[in-house]
């Protein structure tokens, strides 16, 4: 499980979280509005930006130095947000550039060709042709085949059509139900406290509520993000 304690981090001089600390569960949703820090705070989880201070922690050991392919190496999967992919390789190459050189390659491909049936489908497609839902499905099925214990999710259904969205939503339920722990950001409440245990809402770069997950949290949310 990821643990993160009062992280301060930004970008050259300006400070864009305040001392945020992650609540603790296997699955929480980060909401917020445009520019509150969700993005950059999952950049800290995975490595690409080191916090000023704060504390990262996965399943109890100090990560707050370690470099993404490391972290990546130890079970965590990250999936940036705007579905990107490499649009010039189609979508199996693409799939086989993070099977290559693992134990079960091939089964990994056919076990995440199988959970999204568009990527079966449009398997000799480059990936820049594919819609946005799809590009989306193949990132999140890129991450998958690393076999990560946690996956981290930059709003995986933002710009993509309703029938791919609810697709996606029901992915992320299900892997949430198979026991991956899942760090969220999205825009849809509704869906992110569905899926999750715990919430956190972000505000300016500072923690402006929290807590547990389930349809009854929305009103609570909703009035929070309203400030
Ligand atoms: N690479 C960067 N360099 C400098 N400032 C950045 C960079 N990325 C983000 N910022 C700034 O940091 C703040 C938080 O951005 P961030 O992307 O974390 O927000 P967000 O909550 O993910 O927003 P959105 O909902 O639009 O994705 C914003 O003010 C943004 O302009
Ligand atoms: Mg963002």
């Amino acid at each position: 499980m990821l643990e993160m304690n009062d992280i301060q981090a930004g970008y050259g001089r300006t400070l864009v979280l305040h001392g945020v600390t992650l609540p603790s569960a296997k699955t929480v949703a980060v909401l917020g509005h445009n520019g509150a820090g969700k993005s950059t705070l999952l950049r800290v989880a995975i490595g690409l930006i080191k916090p000023r201070s704060g504390k990262v922690l996965f399943d109890g050991s100090d990560i707050t130095s370690l470099a993404p392919n490391k972290r990546i190496a130890r079970g965590m999967a990250y999936v940036p947000q705007g579905q990107q992919s490499f649009t010039q390789l189609t979508t199996m190459e693409n799939l086989q550039l993070v099977a290559d050189g693992r134990k079960h390659g091939k089964a990994l491909i056919d076990e995440q060709l199988a959970r999204f049936p568009a990527l079966e489908k449009f398997a000799t497609r480059k990936a820049g042709l594919l819609s946005g839902g799809q590009r989306q499905q193949l990132a999140i099925a890129r991450a998958l085949i690393t076999e990560p214990k946690m996956l981290i999710l930059d709003e995986p259904t933002e710009g993509i059509q309703p029938t791919i969205v609810a697709e996606i939503e029901h992915t992320v339920m299900q892997l949430a139900s198979e026991g991956l722990s899942v760090l969220l950001v999205e825009q849809h409440i509704g869906f992110a406290l569905e899926a999750a245990d715990k919430y956190l809402v972000l505000a300016s770069g500072f923690a402006s509520s929290t807590g547990d997950g389930g349809a009854s949290a929305a009103e609570g949310v909703r009035a929070a993000m309203a400030i």
